[in-house]
């Protein structure tokens, strides 16, 4: 049957792509299956009670306040708190560098809408971020990537992709998602080099820097560039200390909880301006009500001791799962071992496909994304990503029990991957 709307969808839907993933991860939904496949944080550390409190307060003395309209930058008072924190780190911003958005997901969609035309070549890690892509190929992106290995983006073969002339790179520093794994500084500042000397500018995603469980703190890519060009003597001169190559997105989703849908740009004053515009036309601002209360949660210090609960669940949480994994998995299987965050990557071999595995995963009880989500290109079809925060620790145990088995008979059986894929041309939300 036709509809009126079926002639009426914009070219761009075509571009926003169908995912036969996102429709077996519907699979995972249920119950009984111990899920490696989501994004989410554990729903135990949440901050609840703390929240119940600031959303009283915040009503009883500015509860006009905090139900009206504010502006799209943001509540002052929040971007003040994220210039503090971030100092702490060596990211040196005014407030007028920082604009909140509804979640770094919107950073991602806004940074589309104001810089990518129909065709424009952006250069991605891969594996990237499932949501970048999506993101950006509504705005008709195309993409051209750089595998990584353990110390993360591969610097080596960046300058051969550079010739592509892709307008900016799009990159994870720490504990990406979905590998797991952290740029070393070594090639934090050759990726530097090599961008200020082919001048394409970076985005760096950074949700999950603070959630580091073992090791130093490494310097954000923002700080090291500013750096750089402070050594040169180029400063802020009253237009803002952010005058370099790069933008940084981070968010409160995994440090406070991500149904606040809160997160921030950090830019030169030039880009939040040409954000802001954007923002407006997607939601005038970001809820003030949610900002006011959050930022009554964080404002006295909550969030360091808060990070430091987190760190010891998941950092538990994932040894869990590399300790099942190492007794549990084939010796033809491989991992990551991230130093923070929530996910870990496995390789298996050459002939298996991750995709087709997860009927088997799910018909067992367990689930995980097949990494081809992850690849812009729908390649490392024998790869797949592990969630280690989300499971409590019984079950991360159980599921990678059962996931031995499942790769185990997988490669006695040698399934390859001609096999055609199980479902087709769907699409869905949720992966993240
Ligand atoms: C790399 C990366 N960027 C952005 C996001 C989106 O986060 P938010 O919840 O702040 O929208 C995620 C969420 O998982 C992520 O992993």
């Amino acid at each position: 049957m036709t509809t009126p709307w079926q002639q009426r969808y914009s070219q761009r839907m075509k571009w926003m792509g169908s995912s036969i993933i996102r429709e077996l991860l519907k699979l995972t939904e249920k119950p009984d299956i111990i899920s490696f496949a989501g994004g989410l944080p554990a729903p135990e550390v949440f901050p609840v009670k703390e929240f119940e409190a600031a959303t009283q307060q915040v009503l009883a003395e500015h509860g006009s306040r905090a139900l009206q309209y504010g502006t799209t930058e943001g509540y002052g008072p929040l971007r003040e708190y994220i210039v503090r924190r971030m100092s702490r780190y060596g990211i040196e911003a005014e407030p007028e560098n920082v604009l909140i958005t509804s979640g770094s997901q919107q950073a991602l969609d806004l940074i589309g809408k104001i810089l990518i035309n129909p065709g424009d070549l952006i250069l991605t890690e891969q594996p990237t971020y499932v949501g970048a892509i999506q993101a950006w190929r509504a705005y008709q992106a195309e993409f051209a990537t750089v595998p990584i290995d353990d110390e993360g983006l591969r610097t080596d073969l960046l300058e051969e992709a550079l010739c592509a002339g892709p307008k900016f790179m799009y990159i994870l520093p720490n504990f990406q998602n979905p590998a797991g794994v952290t740029l070393s500084l070594k090639r934090r500042m050759k990726l530097l080099e090599i961008a200020d000397r082919y001048g394409i500018p970076i985005i760096e995603d950074d949700p999950y820097g603070q959630l580091r469980y073992e090791g130093d703190h490494l310097p954000s890519l923002v700080a090291l560039d500013a750096q750089k060009l402070n050594g040169r003597g180029v400063s802020g001169n009253g237009m803002g200390f952010f005058r370099g190559n790069v933008i940084y997105l981070s968010t409160f989703s995994k440090t406070l909880a991500p149904g606040l849908r809160l997160g921030w740009v950090v830019a030169p004053k030039e880009v939040i301006k040409r954000c802001v515009m954007g923002k407006q036309g997607m939601d005038l601002h970001t809820s003030t009500f949610v900002q006011m209360v959050a930022y009554e949660v964080i404002k006295d210090g909550f969030l360091d001791e808060h990070v430091r609960h987190i760190r010891r669940v998941y950092r538990e949480r994932r040894d869990v799962m590399l300790a099942a994994m190492e007794r549990y998995f084939p010796p033809e299987v491989h991992w990551t071992i991230p130093a923070g965050g929530l996910f870990l990557w496995i390789t298996l071999p050459e002939s298996l496909n991750t995709t087709q595995l997860l009927e088997k995963a799910v018909e067992n009880k367990v689930a995980y994304v097949p990494g081809s989500a992850f690849d812009p290109a729908g390649d490392s079809l024998n790869t797949a990503r592990l969630n280690f925060s989300n499971a409590r620790p019984e079950n991360i145990e159980l599921g990678i029990k059962r996931l031995g088995q499942v790769f185990e008979t997988a490669i006695q059986q040698g399934l390859t991957r001609e096999t055609s894929p199980i479902v087709t041309d769907v699409q869905l939300l949720g992966v993240n």
